[in-house]
């Protein structure tokens, strides 16, 4: 039985769009079904509670619900002011009795004390978006009375955090980076990232793309995916970055490459994917050209100088929900979402279909955990290959797409130094 001390949503009258959204989600989930079956017969969660800090979307819905089904006491929170959806938020308390502290729009005190509402609650297992949960935990371990036995990591900008912890020889727990699975970050980061930034753009803006000058700062696992959808709709595709390797890729994939500098008065869309801080700074903000749009997909709200942009704008007003218009001279830039995340903000973030390979990570890796207990220690560790096979099987037969076994043959020439042309 949830009560109201034990939530804090927008409105619990949503919940019945919610529930409706959580629904529709669900069939594009069919990973997670298969797994939430199992735990529901097998309970591996039974007497062990769960505080999250995830984007309160319906995937994550979805998610909840499955490590429900295996027996966990659930809290969650959100892992960025702007992406929860009130109306599955409501749904999740009201329908389902999950404790969620999350409303979109909160202000930076709310969200942090959203984040200690399920440090309260005694997690025995963590479940990051970001590191927030983790680093406030750690900012304040001699206080931690209850027996955390691991934590999960879902997004590559945690992940850095994370292992900068293990650096300073800080970690007190054992965490798993789901972000380094294969079926996360190949397929989330890169086609989920991807198309659900432009949706965030579109939706935001409703510009045409084809004929844009689209500069996309980053060529990682997610600026790959956002560049080639964006070429996809006519968009003349820019790239930025500081990695050599990323950036011959970018060049032959056929995408034109330039310091930040000089794409600073080239393009007229800007998209930051980096998890870097500054990449659009002061000084390229004097050189854009009139009607400049600039976004962020990367994890944080700091890829964008937002502070510098308003110490040399004459004025700023919103002009459209999600877009702020910045006057420098006579010239017009405009930020959406204030520098979060857009698919998120303005959008609903990833296509279910690729948040049902995410999630069926963190859900195992959860299992995982509990099974492994003893012999862990406080590290970052990537899941094991066998179950991120597992996963893509169960992906791929969800699709109805067969694929070829190496036969005796092949396994034992593949095995063998021996045998030449
Ligand atoms: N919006 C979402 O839903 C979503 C989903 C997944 C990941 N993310 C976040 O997106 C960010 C990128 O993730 P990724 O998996 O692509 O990481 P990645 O490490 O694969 O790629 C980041 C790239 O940015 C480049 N870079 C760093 N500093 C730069 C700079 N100053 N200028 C240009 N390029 C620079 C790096 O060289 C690297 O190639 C992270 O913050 C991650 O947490 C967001």
């Amino acid at each position: 039985m949830v009560t109201k001390t034990s939530y804090d949503v927008k409105d619990l009258s949503l919940a019945s769009e919610g529930r409706k959204r959580i629904e529709w989600a669900k069939k594009d989930m069919p990973v997670l079904s298969m797994i939430g079956d199992r735990f529901e017969k097998e309970k591996p969660f039974k007497g062990i509670r769960i505080s999250a800090c995830l984007h309160v979307t319906t995937e994550t819905a979805n998610l909840m619900l499955t490590l429900k089904r295996g027996g966990a006491e659930l809290s969650l929170c959100a892992s960025n002011p702007l992406s929860t959806q009130d109306d599955v938020a409501a749904s999740l308390v009201k329908d389902f009795g999950v404790k969620v502290f999350a409303i979109k729009g909160e202000d930076n005190k709310t969200y942090y004390s959203h984040i200690e509402s399920v440090i309260e609650n005694k997690p025995n297992i963590t479940m990051d978006d970001g590191a927030d949960v983790i680093s406030t935990i750690h900012k304040k371990w001699d206080k931690i009375d209850f027996n955390i036995l691991g934590g999960t990591e879902e997004t590559t900008t945690g992940v850095i955090r994370l292992r900068a912890m293990v650096k300073d020889n800080a970690l007190k727990y054992p965490v798993i980076a789901v972000n380094d699975s294969m079926t996360k970050h190949m397929f989330d980061n890169r086609y989920g990232t991807g198309q659900s930034t432009i949706d965030g753009l579109l939706r935001a803006t409703n510009i045409l793309l084809a004929g844009k000058k689209v500069v996309i700062c980053g060529y990682g696992w997610c600026g790959r995916g956002l560049a080639t959808r964006a070429k996809g709709m006519g968009a003349d595709v820019i790239v930025t970055e500081v990695d050599e390797i990323k950036t011959l890729e970018a060049v032959m994939d056929g995408f034109r490459v330039m310091s930040m500098n000089e794409a600073a008065s080239v393009g007229d869309i800007f998209i930051t994917v980096t998890g870097d801080i500054n990449v659009i700074d002061e000084r390229h903000f004097k050189k854009m050209k009139d009607g400049a749009i600039v976004a962020n997909s990367g994890h944080f709200n700091v890829e964008i100088n937002i502070d510098a942009l308003k110490r040399i704008s004459s004025s700023r007003k919103r002009v459209k929900t999600f877009v702020e218009e910045f006057k420098i001279g006579n010239r017009k830039i405009y930020l959406l979402a204030d520098g979060r995340l857009v698919n998120l903000s303005a959008a609903e973030g990833h296509p279910a279909s690729v948040m049902d390979m995410s999630f069926a990570n963190q859900s195992l890796a959860c299992e995982y955990i509990l099974k492994n207990r003893a012999k862990l220690e406080n590290k970052v560790y990537v899941i094991d290959e066998k179950i991120d096979r597992e996963i893509a099987r169960l992906k791929l037969k969800s699709m109805g797409i067969k694929i070829d076994a190496l036969t005796g043959e092949q396994k034992k020439y593949l095995a063998s130094w021996r045998e030449g042309t």
